[in-house]
């Protein structure tokens, strides 16, 4: 069973869709063993208490920099024993010793179809309010391997929902999230777990043979 470390920062939905899946046994060959937030409010940690998953807040402003924060954050996974980390919403910056650390190990859900409305700046609301602003007729959400590019590492899953008239960047939110990322999380952890996917050139291929 691999140790499943989800990072936090806020309402923890797509936390809440990691828990649902592990509780309908789908989450084959993983365990959710720790939740981290950065921000002891994170209703997040409310929904880690609830399913009986240890929890862990380590804040930025406790730290002098971001390389002592990423440090005491890679000392923590580490005590974890953590073999994935999940960042479901986590918002705070850490540097490249962590991903180097967990090469091919950590994974992040983005609500936008990268390489679109992506990288440094690009989070939460902002992510939909520009995918408005350009007028496109379809967007979605992307798990991907996280790497030193911010949003630039090799993708796993994608999928795609229509942008309709009149939406407003909290309903596009809600439909992306409800739609794209509840499933291709869940569903990218679980192959994880499972060995299927494997990373040549930057690229990441899913094993569809074995299922
Ligand atoms: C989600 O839409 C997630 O994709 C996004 O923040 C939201 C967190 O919601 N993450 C990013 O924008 C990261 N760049 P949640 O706390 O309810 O899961």
């Amino acid at each position: 069973m691999k140790n499943i470390v989800v990072l936090v920062s806020g309402g923890g939905t797509n936390l809440q869709a990691l828990i649902d899946a592990q509780n309908r046994g789908e989450i084959k060959g993983g365990k959710i063993t720790c939740v981290i937030a950065s921000n002891a409010e994170a209703y997040a940690l409310e929904r880690a208490k609830n399913n009986n998953i240890a929890t862990r807040v380590l804040v930025r402003k406790d730290y002098p920099d971001v390389h002592a924060y990423s440090k005491a954050m890679l000392d923590a996974l580490n005590e974890e024993k953590a073999d994935l980390v999940v960042y479901a919403g986590f918002m705070t910056i850490l540097d490249e010793t962590l991903c180097r650390a967990y090469p091919n190990k950590m994974i992040n859900v983005h609500p936008a179809l990268i390489p679109s409305f992506c990288g440094k700046g690009f989070y939460g609301l902002h992510v939909h309010e520009a995918a408005l602003s350009k007028g496109v007729k379809v967007t979605g959400a992307t798990v991907h391997f996280v790497t030193e590019v911010c949003d630039g590492g090799p993708i796993i899953l994608q999928d795609t929902v229509p942008v309709l008239n009149g939406d407003t960047p909290e309903v596009l939110q809600r439909r992306v999230m409800e739609n794209v990322e509840w499933k291709i999380l869940p569903k990218a952890v679980s192959l994880f777990c499972e060995d299927r996917i494997t990373v040549i050139d930057d690229k990441a291929y899913i094993d569809l043979e074995n299922k």
